[in-house]
């Protein structure tokens, strides 16, 4: 199969939307970052969702819908998710309910609660117009590696798997969905995005953060989120996270580079702007300001991916602050350093 990147005209969207409608998976943007999506009540489609990314049967899928009136089809909505939905849709927030019998199971990975989100971007509220369909989309990279914020990134991991990529250009906010458990009290977020924790208590004062957010989980236990269990967003370098006070952060950081390069690795740093004049200059890759933390939200993943592109081998990064979108960012950094993360300050 040849993979097209197409532009998002109308006409281009009804042909994507007939290959979903035919079984196919098609490359969605979204205002977070690029989906898989296919038709979401065909128990066929959705097999290639899981075989395409290589993704474990159990880790369930994010249902899309482009109108709030589809909700009431496809789960039991109770009045706070209504509350929710309300303030915070079309945009980057997904929210869980008991699923009605329509949602194939291997949709939820036989969970009885069912992952909803209406995106924001207009190109994904008309494809799912045009499909006439709820879609399940996660997010289009191979499972494990950094989530795609281009066409590019899902053509470089499923070039020859899927019949057409919409390429809408890089995405708005960069990270994916906030994921909130609405299905049972107390409820919680299971995955942090751009929409924070004060934000949604602004409406739900109660709502708390899984344990899992910065936390390696107990592989002994069943997770809130069967996504969080893995090692994920990694790129093939190994990142090592080092937090602590500025300049501690800083001499840490470059003794360990010198370390690494005297091994023969290739190493670099990344750091925020506002700090490089702390760093030898060539081996810096700057990742944003500090104090707008959106930024690095937005470029994260590309990062992560255009190290592989140049070949290095380990990079020692600074942290960013947890509040905010900060707690998004280090949801998913923490990751992609398979929890390694080392202390400046001790
Ligand atoms: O922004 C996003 O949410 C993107 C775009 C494409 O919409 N989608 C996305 O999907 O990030 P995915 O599959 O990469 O991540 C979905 C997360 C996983 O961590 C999964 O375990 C969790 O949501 N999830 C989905 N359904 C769940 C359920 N019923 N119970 C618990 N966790 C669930
Ligand atoms: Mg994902």
């Amino acid at each position: 199969m040849k993979t097209k990147i197409l532009n998002p005209t109308q006409s281009n969207i009804d042909i994507a939307a007939q290959a979903i409608k035919n079984g196919e998976l098609v490359g969605m943007p979204t205002e977070t970052v690029y989906g898989l999506a296919a038709n979401a009540l065909d128990p066929n489609s959705v097999k290639k969702i899981y075989s395409a990314k290589g993704r474990p049967s159990n880790n369930p899928l994010i249902v899309h819908i482009a109108d709030f009136k589809e909700m009431e089809k496809l789960c039991y909505l109770n009045d706070d998710a209504k509350l929710l939905a309300e303030a915070f849709w079309p945009g980057p927030l997904t929210i869980l309910q008991y699923k009605k019998d329509i949602i194939p199971n291997l949709v939820t990975g036989m969970l009885d609660t069912v992952a909803i989100r209406m995106p924001s971007n207009n190109v994904a509220i008309k494809l799912i117009t045009a499909c006439g369909l709820p879609i399940a989309a996660p997010s289009a990279n191979k499972s494990g590696r950094p989530s795609p914020t281009t066409a590019e990134h899902v053509y470089h991991d499923f070039n020859g798997l899927i019949p057409y990529i919409i390429d809408a250009g890089q995405c708005e906010i960069g990270l994916e969905s906030t994921v909130i458990n609405l299905a049972k009290k107390p409820y919680s977020i299971l995955r942090p995005g751009k929409i924070s924790i004060e934000e949604i208590r602004k409406v739900l004062p109660d709502v708390i953060l899984s344990e899992n957010i910065l936390h390696e989980p107990d592989p002994n236990t069943t997770p809130e989120s069967p996504g969080m269990m893995y090692k994920h967003y990694a790129p093939k370098a190994k990142l090592v996270l080092v937090s602590g006070s500025r300049l501690n952060v800083s001499k840490k950081i470059n003794e360990l580079f010198h370390n690494s390069e005297s091994e023969g690795l290739k190493t670099k740093i990344f750091c925020f702007e506002d700090n490089a004049e702390l760093y030898d200059s060539d081996s810096v890759i700057k990742i944003g300001s500090s104090q707008h933390l959106e930024e690095l939200a937005h470029r994260l993943f590309s990062l992560l991916r255009s190290i592989d592109d140049i070949g290095v081998n380990i990079v020692y990064s600074e942290v960013a602050d947890l509040s905010g979108i900060g707690l998004a960012i280090m949801n998913r950094m923490i990751r992609a350093a398979a929890f390694n993360i080392i202390d400046a300050d001790k």
